[in-house]
């Protein structure tokens, strides 16, 4: 491996959203790395800095071209130019979207347990949630297509959103199993919108498979968000690209972009994510290695340690789900408990829908170090928890 992923970076008193907890606390909850960020990203960011001048800011051709590269080279697909819109984060991208293309009370299709930012861009919206909710076997998550394809025929549902590779539960999903989504959002007129932020994180070996490449069905009935944000810690630096195959689709969800001033660049984030997405690909494969062994050390670990967990296969994200049913029929408690003893934070389950009650979701983008600490104090909160009760 090239690059150290080992090494501690103190976030703490920086106004990390993360590390926003005390002295004595381990946060492994928000999806944000502690790793820095590739070292071409922070030279680039170091350059722009020096200038002293810190004006607004163009979106320049480079920046479409390194996406099209980047999606050309690594997920085989080849982006137009034209396609390419810019977003200040795939989540103003999220609910701009639900803004222009449904009207208030129609129904946006999720699959819960999910992103739990994805009820916000909804509900704050004034439309409604409507999930059809993935099912768990014990063992790992399905899609009960007889209940997505009742829900999508309902004509007040109108939007469905798309978690492409899915977090919490860490799925790539299949080439077959998009086609089929499409196919029938399309057949009752529904939109898809695909949030592919973790796509650049899966285990080495496998990849995703981006929605609007699946065939002209997809294409044209989509709106794909990606960025180089989750892959290459640049979340702060707030930039997303909204890909919109169909020009008619496409005139809207600019207008929405634009009408909702979500469509312009921070001084820093072009030459950032210009430099990741060209000169980041090493980087990024050293990282996708080191979070796959950090997660095989935590699997290793509950099946020694804490064998009444069950870690959900992950083959995306650097998140773990982890079933804690055997422990707790309500996570929220488990979770502060653990954390109030011990000080490690996590997130609870049931913040990514109701069917998420009895899980819990650990991010593992830190030094091995802190995945040691990490799962030290979850043994011990889960022990002290099990006497208590
Ligand atoms: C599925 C998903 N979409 C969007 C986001 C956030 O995107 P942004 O920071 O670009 O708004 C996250 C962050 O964790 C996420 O997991």
């Amino acid at each position: 491996m090239t690059y150290d992923f080992s090494k501690p970076v103190d976030r703490r008193h920086t106004n990390s959203m993360k590390w926003d907890v005390a002295d004595h606390e381990l946060p492994m909850w928000v999806a944000d790395m502690d790793f820095e960020t590739c070292p071409a990203v922070k030279e680039a960011i170091l350059k722009k800095a020096q200038l002293g001048v810190y004006g607004y800011t163009i979106i320049p051709d480079s920046y479409i071209e390194s996406v099209m590269n980047w999606w050309k080279t690594y997920h085989h697909f080849e982006l137009k130019k034209e396609w390419i819109l810019f977003s200040t984060g795939v989540v103003p991208a999220i609910s701009s979207i639900v803004r222009k293309m449904t009207t208030p009370a129609e129904n946006v299709l999720i699959q819960s347990p999910v992103y739990n930012i994805f009820y916000n861009s909804i509900y704050n919206n004034g439309r409604n949630i409507l999930s059809s909710d993935l099912v768990f076997d014990g063992k790992e998550y399905h899609i009960d297509f007889e209940d997505l394809e009742a829900k999508l025929a309902d004509p007040q549902t109108t939007l469905m959103i798309l978690c492409n590779p899915h977090n919490p539960i860490g799925k790539i999903w299949d080439k077959e199993t998009l086609r089929r989504i499409g196919h029938l959002c399309a057949k009752h007129h529904v939109l898809v919108l695909s949030d592919e932020i973790h796509c650049d994180l899966c285990k080495p070996g496998l990849e995703y498979v981006p929605f609007a490449s699946v065939d002209e069905v997809c294409q044209n009935n989509s709106i794909t968000c990606v960025a180089a944000s989750k892959a290459f810690n640049l979340a702060g630096l707030q930039s997303a690209s909204v890909i919109v195959p169909n020009p008619v689709l496409r005139h809207k969800v600019n207008r929405g972009l634009n009408t909702d001033e979500v469509a312009e660049p921070n001084v820093f984030c072009m030459e950032a994510n210009t430099a990741a997405f060209t000169k980041g690909r090493a980087w990024l494969e050293d990282l996708c290695v080191y979070i796959e062994e950090n997660k095989a050390y935590v699997r290793q670990f509950i099946a020694e340690n804490l064998p009444e967990l069950y870690v959900v296969p992950s083959e995306a994200t650097y998140l773990l789900w982890v079933n804690c049913q055997a422990v707790s029929e309500d996570t929220e408690e488990l979770c502060q408990f653990i954390r109030a003893k011990t000080g490690l934070y996590v997130s609870s389950g049931e913040e990514y829908g109701k069917n998420g009650k009895t899980f819990i979701r650990i991010n593992l983008a830190c030094p091995r170090s802190r995945v040691e600490d990490g799962m030290a104090r979850l043994k011990n909160g889960i022990e002290a928890y099990q006497k208590a009760d």
